[in-house]
């Protein structure tokens, strides 16, 4: 089980450049499903997840060649729509091959993706909507099954709460469906417009991607495209986060402010001076932060994937913070290990309150979930003396070459077997 030993007290100074974004891969891989004819992207981010997903393409029937960060996908051969348990239990966003599945083949048998450290994860809205566009979808022995006879119908959709996988989903699934969908309640993440853009590359007619109504006219067939991974707002807030709270000046290059306002309104109250460049960022950060507040909810406002960095930052931070999730019903689990560096956090339901102190004490602390993992290691960053990260086996799942970019930004880390 690996680790990672930081030695904590160093100013990051220097360059890293941001790799393609993680949610925004896994569904445009998925896209290929949709399609005979070959599909090529290119800035796809080299992590764990994505190997996954590109194995359990491959068991489909999916030839796929990967060369650096460009893949090559042909699903001409697809002729096993099943996502078996043993590969889904590792990656809950292989849900995101049933839309496709269903709009392509008829049937689709994947497994239920079951909850994760963060929460219950349902994906009780991508089922309905499936339902609402013609397929008979039940779960059998742990697996969704869905079948259509000939080809999904457009519908009208309603989601009861705004799902990104979801919204992408059934965006999929209508791509390729008889008439118009119109998803009402759609997830406006950055994400899900990457998506919407590779589709219509694909041929797809959609229209609204990034508002809060998604309409898709669905055509026979799509075609082949060549499509460019966007680059990770989570992974570039996750470095901004790092360097501003050991009072760093660094540049992140390959990526852009564009998305990431609201994050990077944050770190500016927390007296970060920021320069947003044409594809990079620079951040220098002051002595010491002022706390920060925030609430998580569906983008444009705070990203919830940020929520585990910024309790993290408001640790060693000026003044008291409150922290609300309303995403997840579980995703503080990274309060508990950050108390064990002496931070001062008190949890009350979905709120986190947050009074910085001087200094936080190096220690032994276990990661449990991916982000929650990447505040562990912002905080291991600007402790003093050595912060042990168990389990970083999750780190590898969302963040390529970790530590080779913490390293090139001048953190003291070391991975140990
Ligand atoms: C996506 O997860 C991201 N993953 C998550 O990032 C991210 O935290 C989340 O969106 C919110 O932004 C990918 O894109 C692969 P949701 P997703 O469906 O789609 C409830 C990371 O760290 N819900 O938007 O699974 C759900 O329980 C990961 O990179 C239902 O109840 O999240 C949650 O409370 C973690 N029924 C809320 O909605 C459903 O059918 C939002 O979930 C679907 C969702």
């Amino acid at each position: 089980m690996d680790k990672l030993l930081i030695e904590g007290g160093v100013r990051l100074t220097g360059e890293a450049a941001i790799s393609g974004a993680k949610n925004a891969a896994l569904p445009i891989l998925c896209a290929a499903l949709l399609t005979r004819e070959a599909v090529t992207f290119t800035n796809v981010p080299d992590l764990q997840d994505i190997a996954t997903l590109l194995k359990l393409l491959a068991q489909m029937g999916v030839k796929i060649n990967r060369e650096g960060d460009t893949v090559t996908l042909d699903a001409s051969g697809l002729d096993n729509p099943v996502a078996p348990y043993e590969m889904v239990k590792t990656m809950r966003a292989s849900i995101l091959v049933l839309g496709p599945l269903v709009a392509r083949c008829g049937e689709a048998r994947v497994s239920l993706p079951g909850g994760c450290a963060i929460g219950a994860r349902p994906v009780d809205q991508h089922i309905k909507g499936l339902q609402a566009m013609g397929a008979e979808v039940g779960v059998e022995h742990g697996y969704v099954h869905a079948v259509v006879a000939g080809r999904l119908k457009g519908a009208r959709l309603f989601t009861d709460m705004v799902t990104v996988t979801g919204t992408e989903n059934l965006m999929m699934a209508a791509c390729l469906a008889e008439g118009e969908t119109v998803i009402e309640n759609a997830a406006r993440e950055p994400e899900v417009v990457d998506l919407a853009s590779c589709l219509s590359a694909m041929g797809a007619r959609i229209s609204g991607a990034g508002t809060d109504v998604v309409r898709i006219q669905g055509v026979a067939q799509l075609h082949g495209a060549t499509h460019r991974i966007m680059p990770d707002r989570i992974e570039t807030g996750t470095y901004l986060c790092a360097a501003a709270v050991c009072g760093g000046d660094i540049r992140l290059t390959r990526t852009s402010s564009s998305y990431l306002d609201i994050v990077v309104d944050k770190l500016m109250d927390a007296g970060c001076e920021i320069i947003a460049e044409r594809d990079s960022i620079r951040l220098k950060a002051p002595e010491r932060l002022a706390a920060v507040s925030l609430r998580t909810a569906p983008y444009p406002a705070f990203p919830t994937d940020m929520q585990a960095q910024f309790m993290a930052i408001n640790c060693v931070a000026q003044g008291t913070a409150v922290i609300r999730e309303t995403i997840f019903e579980n995703r503080f689990m990274h309060a508990v290990e950050l108390q064990r560096l002496g931070a001062d956090i008190k949890i009350d339901g979905n709120t986190a309150v947050v009074t910085g102190v001087a200094r936080l004490e190096g220690a032994t602390v276990m990661a449990t979930d991916l982000r929650a993992s990447a505040g562990l290691i912002i905080a291991g960053l600007v402790a003093d003396g050595e912060t042990l990260v168990d389990r970083i086996y999750h780190l590898d799942r969302g963040y390529e070459k970790l530590d080779a970019k913490l390293l090139a930004l001048g953190a003291r880390v070391r991975r140990l077997a």
